[in-house]
């Protein structure tokens, strides 16, 4: 393929059940009980029992704050969900109708299990892109399209015109200077639309979050705190592109053309910050999504208390704590990578474990202590992050660690009481740790071949999720 003909350097870029307590029946007693003198008001909701909007909602609001004992009420609000009307012992007229109307009415105290389902196919997406993200960075065709315009970049060029003008802007630019002269249209169309099937993908999570997720919050199938969340989440997605934008335009600046033997990429600071933020979502995510299932399938089981006593023992609080350090190190390690990724680190010291002559690079150093090629010595600190011998021994470092840190948790589940799935997500941990160790020392030997980096970011990933289903699996659910 002539994609893999092109210089292996430079730019490139990152990479219902229907059983929720909100759709409940709010009982004619249970409205009674606890109201003093709400006969007028309730007398309103009862003639108008198909009508679903705001005077019933009304209704309960002043029947809520009139009534002598807020607390009985909010209880009867949090008592397990009737999972239907056609399972509920009475089924008079008014508690047909308010369990339709209340759907969008009352404050849930748990999401609708939709919720959940939607917040795990909107992380598989992002799943997804991150992948995609990194054959484009590994492709060197994340800097084919050099404007980014979120409504006018969604059509791709169609006459020859076009794609001749688009050639033209790519020319413009250090990339197609320093690397690609020799490029041919052919060629750029494919690394265009490399780049273009990424930032589409974009828009799509965008929109696949933002239109059922505002759906959801009218129809008050969200608690508030996960409305916020939501909200949080859409505005990251949003930052997203922009972190992509500075990104690209990292690798686009002129300055290059002006340092001797540079090689036209992305800073590796951007890179990290669009990678990290990606994980970031993806977390949030997958963490949500399963927090709203759990929450729905142990509330629906009338199961809280037992299952939050599994979780008391000190330790499995203990096991729990270090899961989530373990989550920690396992973002941290993959930010490393990414930081590796960006300086394009992997192709120097393709050899295991050593580097040269010992464990630590010689040049671990060199870029901060003077000398006739380097005149200009950088902080001893900021060979960490820019010198790519550092940078590479530093992944190395942290990747063992992980390593470590995902064994010694393995051997010490042996001896904790965990619960059923927590201990075959401890499993499942080690077995993709080895995985992703395999995989990052076979990219490293193997000189970075597409194939085998890009699925060592994926399994980064992967990682990243069974450490995550660790963490959900221990942690308590609030009653
Ligand atoms: C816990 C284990 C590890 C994790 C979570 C991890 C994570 C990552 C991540 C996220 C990247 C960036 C990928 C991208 O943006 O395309 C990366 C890159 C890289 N990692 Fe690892 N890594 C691990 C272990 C290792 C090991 C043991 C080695 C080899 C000694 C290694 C070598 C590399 C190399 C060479 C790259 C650069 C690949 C490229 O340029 O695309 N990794 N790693």
């Amino acid at each position: 393929m002539v994609l893999n003909l092109l210089p292996r350097v430079s730019c490139r870029l990152a990479a219902c059940s229907g059983s929720a307590s909100i759709g409940r029946v709010v009982r004619f007693s249970e409205v009674s009980s606890i109201t003093s003198t709400p006969a007028p008001l309730l007398s309103t909701t009862l003639r108008k029992p198909l009508i679903p909007t705001l005077p019933s909602l009304q209704t309960l609001r002043q029947a809520f704050s009139s009534t002598p004992s807020r607390s009985q009420f909010v209880a009867t609000l949090d008592a397990p969900p009737i999972q239907s009307t056609t399972t509920a012992t009475s089924t008079s007229k008014f508690e047909t109708t308010s369990n339709a109307e209340t759907a969008s009415e009352s404050k849930p105290s748990i999401s609708r299990p939709i919720v959940g389902y939607w917040y795990l196919f909107a992380g598989s997406l992002v799943f997804g892109i991150v992948a995609l993200g990194g054959v484009t960075r590994l492709t060197e065709s994340g800097l084919s399209i050099v404007e980014w315009n979120l409504i006018k970049g969604m059509k791709p060029p169609r006459s020859q015109e076009e794609w001749d003008e688009e050639f033209e802007k790519y020319k413009q630019f250090p990339e197609y200077k320093l690397l690609n002269t020799r490029m041919t249209l052919p060629e750029f169309k494919q690394i265009f639309y490399m780049e273009w099937a990424h930032r589409m993908v974009g828009r799509f999570i965008g929109l696949s979050f933002i239109i059922p997720g505002a759906y959801f919050a009218y129809k008050g199938y969200m608690t508030r705190a996960i409305r916020y969340r939501s909200l949080l989440v859409a505005a990251l997605i949003g930052g997203q592109g922009v972190l992509g934008w500075y990104m690209v335009k990292s690798g686009l600046s002129d300055e290059i053309m002006e340092k001797p033997h540079a090689v036209p990429r992305v800073s590796q600071y951007w890179l990290s910050a669009h990678l990290g933020s990606a994980f970031v979502i993806y977390a949030v995510m997958l963490m949500t999504g399963l927090e709203i299932l759990r929450a729905n399938k142990v509330k629906a089981a009338q199961a809280l208390e037992k299952f939050n006593a599994l979780l008391k023992p000190p330790t499995v609080q203990r096991f729990a704590r270090m899961s989530r350090g373990l989550a920690g190190l396992v973002f941290v390690t993959a930010m490393s990578g990414a930081m590796v990724a960006g300086l394009d680190a992997g192709l120097i010291y393709n050899e295991f474990p050593k580097m040269g002559e010992g464990f630590v690079p010689s040049d671990m150093w060199v870029m901060s202590t003077p000398s006739d090629r380097n005149p200009n010595p950088i902080p001893w600190y900021k060979n960490l992050l820019e010198n790519p011998a550092a940078v590479q021994f530093n992944h190395r470092v942290l990747a063992m660690t992980t390593a470590t840190a995902v064994s010694g948790l393995w051997l010490y589940s042996r001896r904790v009481p965990l619960p059923r799935y927590a201990r075959i997500a401890t499993n499942a941990l080690l077995g993709v740790a080895a995985i992703q160790v395999t995989l990052g020392i076979t990219t490293l030997l193997y000189l970075v071949p597409i194939p085998l980096a890009a699925a060592h970011q994926s399994g980064s990933l992967t990682l990243l999720s069974v450490a995550l289903w660790l963490v959900h699996t221990l942690r308590r659910i609030p009653k």
